[in-house]
């Protein structure tokens, strides 16, 4: 959506995959404490997006969302004040139907009255859910609240949650500053692995102002080991997807911490040519040792080898899956060790990688380059 938000995919903290319903304005202001505090603010995860539940079951006699009294007392507004002092910008939730998933008022038919409250609160960004929607063509649906949106005059990031139903990859970009493009993650490897190539259709449909969206993070949660969520940190980078945090930040192990805040890999998803990378290369058993890459700016590519077997294995990238010539010798930046390896490579690159891990490089081709 040309609306000059979301240039590079977004990031930020949400509250759904953690807290789930389970939310007050008290986790909500003490994560944006702890975004600081532990300098992933300062990284780039500025976003505090408040997901379902924070609405109460009704709206209020002038037909407004109301928040609700018990676990959001002061209201919005005051969040906004509190996040925004802090450098901060706050997210919220709604529906393109007539309830919530969690049975909360939906904004369907109300998206202007809805809009120009969110705006009034000093909102920045609104993820904008599927549930309860009558059977009407999301088509129909989304562009109303973006239209609202926009009217407001604010400048508020668009964040459709339609699950990927009618391939909003094909339609949202003219709506949306990002769109779902599959059903709800859970954390663990069989449904990040699912959901990273189902994302990976629509790679060509990704661009600054658009981004395909698999699902927020489950980084830190505790049902992958640490190398399946250093491969999906790497991936969700490498796929230009929006890097929301799903995890209790103010809680988080010193290795949840490391993978959140590697600035190499923070930087393939958030460089200025925003070209989502692609699975190009597969070998071994069904295809389990993968490679995925994709253009960054000035000439570089990223390099992903995904080994997704169930043993170590050699995983190799031959340069003609990587679009590169023969005769291309390349400078390659392991984003992980955070090392140069040593002098250059020509025709392939192969490394040993754990099972389940993934191992992140950029290569400059000293030679000729062409895109893959
Ligand atoms: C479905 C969405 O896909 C989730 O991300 C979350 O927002 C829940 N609804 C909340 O009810």
């Amino acid at each position: 959506l040309n609306n000059g938000l979301g240039l590079t995919p977004q990031m930020g903290w949400n509250s759904w995959n953690f807290f789930g319903c389970n939310i007050n304005e008290t986790v909500i202001k003490e994560t944006a404490d702890a975004l600081v505090s532990t300098g992933l603010a300062d990284l780039g995860y500025i976003y505090v997006n408040i997901d379902d539940c924070w609405s109460s079951a009704t709206r209020d006699l002038e037909g407004q969302l109301v928040p609700d009294p018990t676990t959001f007392p002061s209201g919005i507004k005051a969040l906004a004040d509190y996040i925004h002092e802090k450098g901060l910008k706050l997210g919220i939730y709604s529906d393109a139907g007539v309830f919530t998933c969690q049975v909360r008022p939906g904004s369907l038919y109300h998206e202007v009255d809805d809009a120009e409250l969110f705006a009034s609160w000093d909102v920045d960004y609104l993820k904008y859910d599927n549930c309860y929607n009558l059977g009407i063509d999301p088509k129909e649906r989304y562009p109303p609240m973006q239209k609202a949106l926009n009217e407001t005059g604010r400048e508020i990031f668009y964040s459709l949650c339609e699950w990927g139903v009618e391939d909003p990859a094909l339609w949202a970009g003219k709506v949306g500053n990002s769109w779902r493009t599959t059903d709800d993650i859970n954390d663990s490897w069989a449904s990040m692995t699912t959901i990273a190539d189902l994302n990976d259709k629509w790679a060509a449909y990704a661009g600054p102002g658009g981004w395909n969206d698999p699902d927020m993070l489950e980084v830190g949660n505790g049902g992958m080991t640490y190398q399946e969520y250093r491969a999906h940190f790497s991936i969700w980078a490498l796929m230009k997807a929006p890097l929301l945090i799903g995890c209790d930040v103010r809680n988080m192990t010193a290795e949840t911490f490391e993978l959140l805040a590697n600035k190499e890999v923070i930087a393939v998803n958030q460089d200025s040519l925003g070209v989502q990378g692609r699975k190009v290369h597969t070998s071994g058993t069904d295809g389990c040792a993968q490679v995925w890459a994709g253009p960054l700016s000035e000439n570089r590519l990223v390099v992903g080898l995904w080994n997704r077997c169930s043993e170590s294995t050699k995983v190799t990238a031959p340069w003609a899956a990587l679009g590169l010539e023969d005769t291309t010798s390349v400078y390659i930046r392991d984003l992980w060790q955070h090392v140069e390896l040593d002098g250059s490579t020509v025709l392939s690159f192969a490394v040993t990688v754990d099972s389940h891990d993934c191992r992140l490089f950029t290569f400059t081709p000293v030679t000729s380059y062409s895109k893959i």
